[in-house]
């Protein structure tokens, strides 16, 4: 039977805006040139990550043909890509992601350029259990690259963003824990304030944690990204109108940022991470992180140098290393980036 013709979304303007009318974004394989266009303007496209200092990150991980590596954070498949390249057919690469949802389509896209399950093994798995992922094979290159993905943060209706309306959920797995919305319904002033400060040094600490529970005590809720973003936005109204727009923005980033890493529990994941990764590198085995905020790049830092002072790895990065100019202007997401590497002895 013939199937009746379905419109694509409308949008008012030239332009489209939101997540659900950019269907040319969202379908990069049809729309190659209109994608092309939209990275050369310095956007990521909706639905699509571009992964961030690939050429310093292969450089340093030096990956030849034959060795096994683990790409932590498999994400869009933007590095898992440029490191199955690198490899040349021979050896393999295990690849982790805690998102079910982007999980399956990063597969499906990989397997259709010819990166099947004999050269790259993709398990849904946590990566504090990093050595469980491939148990008694010791991996020659390992990467972290913490955070959340570009599809993450741009699909609405996960509510990684108060740019947009959407349920205040925040988790990487949506099948599994608790939404941001039901977190906030169970702490009390001082330990949301206490959460903001640690997790994102939030300097309104006080006044976002007094706003949004007073909602609760008075019977309110707050269980959407835009309702959050306004609760923000009325703890700043005693900042002068020249100020206030700039801090918003900064202060409505940080809550979400804090609230996320409560959620997914992302700093207890990542100090296991680091923890177990020496065992699971091969002597001479080479990793590396990108993270995005200070809280996450204290905790490699301090685990690299600790155990490089006892010996576990042979060498580290002396100082943190940065993506170039040219790459923040064409990438502006990969402006909080830094880098850390470690050699294992
Ligand atoms: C910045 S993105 C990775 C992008 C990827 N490198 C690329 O080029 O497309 C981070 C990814 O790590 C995943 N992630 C975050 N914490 C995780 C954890 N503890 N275990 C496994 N995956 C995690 C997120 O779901 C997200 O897909």
């Amino acid at each position: 039977m013939e199937q009746p013709h379905k419109r694509r979304v409308r949008y008012s303007g030239t332009h489209p805006r939101n997540y659900r009318e950019k269907y040319k974004e969202l379908n990069p394989d049809k729309y190659h040139a209109d994608v092309e266009k939209v990275i050369q303007s310095g956007k990521t496209p909706a639905g699509m990550h571009l992964p961030i200092m690939v050429s310093e990150i292969l450089s340093f991980l030096s990956i030849q043909p034959g060795q096994i590596g683990y790409d932590a954070t498999l994400g869009y498949g933007g590095h898992t890509r440029q490191m199955l390249e690198q490899l040349q057919g021979q050896g393999h690469l295990y690849a982790t992601d805690v998102d079910p949802i982007e999980l399956e389509k990063t597969r499906a896209r990989l397997a259709s350029m010819g990166y099947g399950p004999e050269l790259l093994t993709i398990r849904r798995m946590n990566f504090a259990d990093l050595d469980q992922v491939a148990p008694g094979v010791p991996f020659d290159f390992v990467l972290a690259d913490l955070g959340v993905s570009s599809m993450q943060i741009d699909n609405p209706d996960r509510g990684f963003t108060y740019k947009y309306d959407g349920p205040l959920d925040l988790r990487l797995d949506p099948t599994a824990g608790t939404t941001a919305a039901q977190r906030l319904r169970e702490l009390d002033e001082e330990e949301l304030m206490a959460l903001l400060v640690e997790n994102s040094d939030e300097p309104y600490a006080q006044r976002i944690a007094h706003s949004i529970t007073q909602v609760f005590k008075r019977g309110g809720s707050v269980d959407t990204t835009r309702q959050l973003a306004a609760l923000v936005e009325q703890s700043l109204s005693f900042l002068p109108g020249a100020e206030r727009k700039e801090a918003v923005k900064k202060s409505c980033q940080r809550t979400f940022q804090a609230l996320r890493i409560d959620v997914n529990s992302e700093f207890e994941a990542l100090y296991a991470f680091l923890e177990k990764l020496p065992t699971v590198l091969k002597s001479g085995g080479r990793a590396a992180v990108l993270t995005f905020h200070s809280g996450e790049d204290r905790l490699v830092k301090k685990a690299f140098q600790q155990y490089h002072r006892q010996g576990v790895y042979r060498e580290i990065s002396e100082e943190v290393i940065r993506p170039s100019a040219q790459e923040c202007f064409q990438n502006p997401r990969a402006r909080s980036t830094k880098l850390r590497w470690a050699v294992r002895a």
